[in-house]
């Protein structure tokens, strides 16, 4: 037999499971979820702190109504009595660089703009200020910006308070905020930072990696994604014809 290949993500052998170097009882109810999952990907287990901006993060992303594409997308699957990993998959295949995989790219962005302020010396707004402009001539949308739906997204300041709360928050956000203020300015009207580019800035801070980056999001949306199918199936009727726009919410509100 040739040599074995490697693997250093976990080792598994009777009566033991280590995660990343750390005994599976160690970490049980002793880390969040998040903070297991941070270690699981990157091997490195995270600060409490990292943790609850974290555990934020992905709360934030996990749902976003009945309309997404995603959730269409999974609902009509659900309607032809497929099983529900089949509406999942459906779901999770939907979801790309205009919704909900804007991640990557934006922290590519605010990366550059950073760099381009320390090692340049460029002052934060003529920096935010090339980069837009070069936009501009390519005609490209700034990942991470706009909404469909919010003017200001509710998740964006309750995540960044949360940074500044964690003191974790530093040059990413401060970035992703000037870029805010300059592309709404440009289009007289507001193009807010919307959750991909919330995320994207905090994970910047917090050295996510950004190849990972897009997968955390598809990860926590699918949760929303599976309850959106499951209810399809227990609440509609088989190959419905669904419009994505006429439907009610009729759950409870708070304080109602
Ligand atoms: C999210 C998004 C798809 C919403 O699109 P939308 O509903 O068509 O947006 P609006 O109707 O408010 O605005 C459309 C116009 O605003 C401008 N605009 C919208 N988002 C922009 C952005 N991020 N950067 C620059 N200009 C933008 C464009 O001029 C666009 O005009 P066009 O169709 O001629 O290109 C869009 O803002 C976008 O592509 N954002 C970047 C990708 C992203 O962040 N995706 C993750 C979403 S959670």
């Amino acid at each position: 037999m040739g040599e074995k290949w490697k693997t250093g993500v976990s080792h598994v052998e009777p009566n033991r499971i280590v995660i990343r170097g750390h005994e599976i009882a160690d970490l049980l109810g002793k880390v969040s979820f998040s903070q297991a999952l941070f270690l699981l990907w990157t091997g490195k287990l995270p600060s409490q702190q990292v943790g609850r901006l974290m555990d934020a993060v992905m709360i934030g992303a996990m749902d976003h109504g009945a309309s997404p594409p995603s959730v269409i997308a999974a609902r009509t699957v659900a309607s032809t009595g497929a099983p529900l990993n089949a509406s999942m998959a459906a779901g999770l295949l939907a979801l790309d660089k205009f919704h909900g995989a804007a991640i990557e790219d934006c922290m590519r962005v605010l990366d550059g703009i950073v760099a381009e302020v320390r090692d340049a010396g460029t002052p934060l707004p003529a920096a935010v200020g090339s980069y837009l402009q070069g936009l501009k001539q390519r005609k490209g949308r700034a990942p991470g910006f706009g909404h469909r739906m919010h003017t200001k997204d509710p998740r964006v300041d309750a995540i960044f308070t949360l940074a500044g709360d964690c003191e974790i928050a530093g040059k990413h956000i401060e970035a992703a905020r000037e870029l805010e203020r300059q592309i709404s300015a440009g289009a007289g009207r507001p193009l807010p930072i919307n959750i991909d580019g919330c995320i994207a800035a905090v994970f910047c801070e917090i050295g996510f990696p950004l190849e990972l980056s897009n997968a955390l999001f598809r990860l926590c949306r699918l949760s929303g994604i599976t309850a959106q199918a499951h209810e399809e199936r227990l609440r509609q009727k088989p190959m419905r014809k669904i419009d994505a726009g006429a439907f009610e919410y009729d759950g409870p509100l708070p304080g109602k």
